[in-house]
């Protein structure tokens, strides 16, 4: 099984991500291959857009078991008086994984390791799957964790996507155990992502080639 992610980001409103939907459908729709894939365990597709979409996204997106929705973030706290905070259990029938520890989070919201640990065990008590990122080896992996997205920094949103090589012996310096599931996310768009074809890496993380269903579509062909 190959995993792709589309991790939106802090972007579109809700007449663009309606959009994007109706175009990603028909796409889908247009394609017997894809939706063999898609339903053969094939590929695995899913989407995180941003908390205020996931509703929207989720009634309009064509059913498919492998293609789901996620978070790209998860409140420190369980539900409660948390005035903005979004708990893993109000989200727990709507998505069914998140992302945790975006360099993002880490370097703009000064997320440590400790408020990532919090964060994953919340997501494992609402029965979610939680995808970590990670920088490098100076970033933890907490117990629990199945799934891992090396996104090194200076390739995100850069252009500068990571070498192989350079993907595959960060995954060696991890020393993650043999059941992880390893995904490269950093600058992956329709002209590179051939370049990972490798039994080592499962898939990817996407920002802004997820942006446009078009370009989404194609890296789905692709994984
Ligand atoms: P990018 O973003 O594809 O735009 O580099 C990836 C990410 O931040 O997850």
């Amino acid at each position: 099984m190959k995993y792709i992610i589309a991790n939106w980001k802090a972007n579109k409103n809700t007449d663009e991500a309606r959009d994007w939907v109706l175009t990603f459908n028909k796409l889908l729709d247009k394609d017997i291959d894809l939706k063999e894939k898609l339903e053969e365990n094939g590929l695995k597709v899913i989407i995180c857009p941003a908390f205020h979409l996931i509703s929207s996204v989720r009634e309009g997106i064509r059913i498919f078991s492998n293609l789901v929705l996620g978070a790209q973030d998860i409140s420190v706290f369980d539900a409660g008086s948390y005035t903005g905070e979004i708990p893993a259990s109000t989200l727990s029938n709507m998505v069914k994984y998140v992302i945790l520890g975006h360099s993002e989070r880490r370097s703009l919201f000064n997320e440590s390791n400790d408020v990532i640990q919090k964060k994953t065990a919340q997501v494992l008590k609402s029965g979610l799957v939680p995808v970590l990122c990670v920088r490098g080896t100076e970033d933890t992996v907490p117990p629990g964790v199945e799934f891992i997205a090396y996104e090194p920094p200076h390739a995100i949103g850069t252009g500068n996507n990571e070498s192989l090589d350079n993907v595959l012996a960060m995954k060696k310096n991890l020393n993650l155990s043999p059941s992880t599931h390893f995904l490269y996310g950093g600058s992956v768009n329709e002209k590179n992502i051939t370049f990972y074809k490798s039994s080592e890496i499962e898939g990817f993380l996407v920002g802004t080639s997820s942006k446009d269903p078009h370009l989404f579509y194609k890296l789905c062909l692709q994984v």
